[in-house]
């Protein structure tokens, strides 16, 4: 079924359910290259300008939006994730973005609304791993889900979540699905606030606090050149001690490619900082590379 939007003159087509976004996939994909890009709505720039980088790269490009609540781990974050639909269609229409994927829990889970177990060689095992139990088990399910019923060429994900971008590639190469994983690095306000979906829940004064983070990120990139582990991770905790609006949930260094944190620097490895802070009950998060 094909769904009727408030959208006129649209070419973009809009789906709810497998059946009718397969069959027109296979009429109108053939030999064209098909770009995905998963999202859960609320888009902000960052989203469209992945739209827009997919459109570039790929004949036909398909956007799911979809909650996912198998890889929440609190309850009322899922309840209270925002959800903007029209405006999410109308930004997407302006993009040129072909095909929009907008399933219910039922229609994606069918009646069977869990995570899939998967071993991600430890790669889930910290940062966000730590603190979101069992998110990326979620995470992979859906993608997986996604990959399996669009089929595409290549799908795109952010590097502000760096960790899901490394568990999506590890995925893949587990499951032998053929897609390619195109990174997409990180869009930022004119502030530095890592652009998120949750940043339109933010108070005025959270806002205003938010920037500090990547503030923090810049920093500590920069001690990183001269000083030891121990001095970074320090200051970053310092950063926040007396800061009103923002909790520091972790800080971590880790390797870029095994996301194992680092107890020593080895001049041949790649390093990133992780943060996560609190803003009241919103969870903000960040990274950056060190070298
Ligand atoms: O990063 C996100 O928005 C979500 O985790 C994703 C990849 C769409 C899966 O629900």
């Amino acid at each position: 079924m094909t769904v009727q939007l408030t959208l006129f003159n649209s070419k973009m087509e809009v789906f709810k359910t497998i059946k009718s976004l397969q069959q027109t996939l296979s009429h109108k994909v053939g030999k064209s290259t098909l770009g995905l890009v998963p999202t859960m709505g609320a888009l902000h720039e960052g989203h469209l300008s992945i739209v827009k980088r997919a459109k570039e790269e790929n004949d036909l490009v398909i956007v799911s939006i979809f909650v996912n609540p198998t890889q929440f781990d609190k309850k009322e974050d899922f309840v209270n994730y925002p959800s903007t639909m029209q405006a999410d269609l109308e930004a997407l229409e302006a993009t040129g973005c072909d095909f929009v994927f907008v399933p219910s829990a039922e229609e994606v889970y069918q009646g069977n609304l869990s995570a899939d177990s998967f071993d991600f060689g430890g790669l889930d095992k910290v940062m966000e791993g730590k603190f979101r139990l069992d998110h990326f088990d979620g995470v992979a399910t859906i993608v997986k889900k996604l990959f399996l019923i669009t089929r595409p060429n290549k799908a795109y994900f952010g590097e502000k979540d760096y960790q899901q971008l490394m568990i999506i590639k590890k995925m893949v190469e587990m499951e032998s699905i053929p897609v390619e994983i195109v990174p997409v690095g990180i869009f930022r306000e004119k502030d530095g606030l890592a652009m998120s979906s949750r940043n339109i829940r933010l108070t005025a004064e959270q806002r205003l606090a938010a920037p500090e983070i990547y503030q923090t990120l810049l920093k500590s990139k920069m001690l990183f050149e001269n000083n030891d582990l121990k001095k970074v991770k320090n200051f970053v905790k310092n950063e926040f001690v007396q800061n009103k609006e923002l909790a520091l949930e972790y800080f971590e260094i880790a390797d870029s490619e095994t996301l194992n944190p680092a107890s020593e620097i080895l001049p041949e490895s790649k390093y990133r900082a992780f943060i996560a802070v609190f803003a009241g009950q919103i969870r903000l998060i960040d990274n950056i590379a060190l070298n």
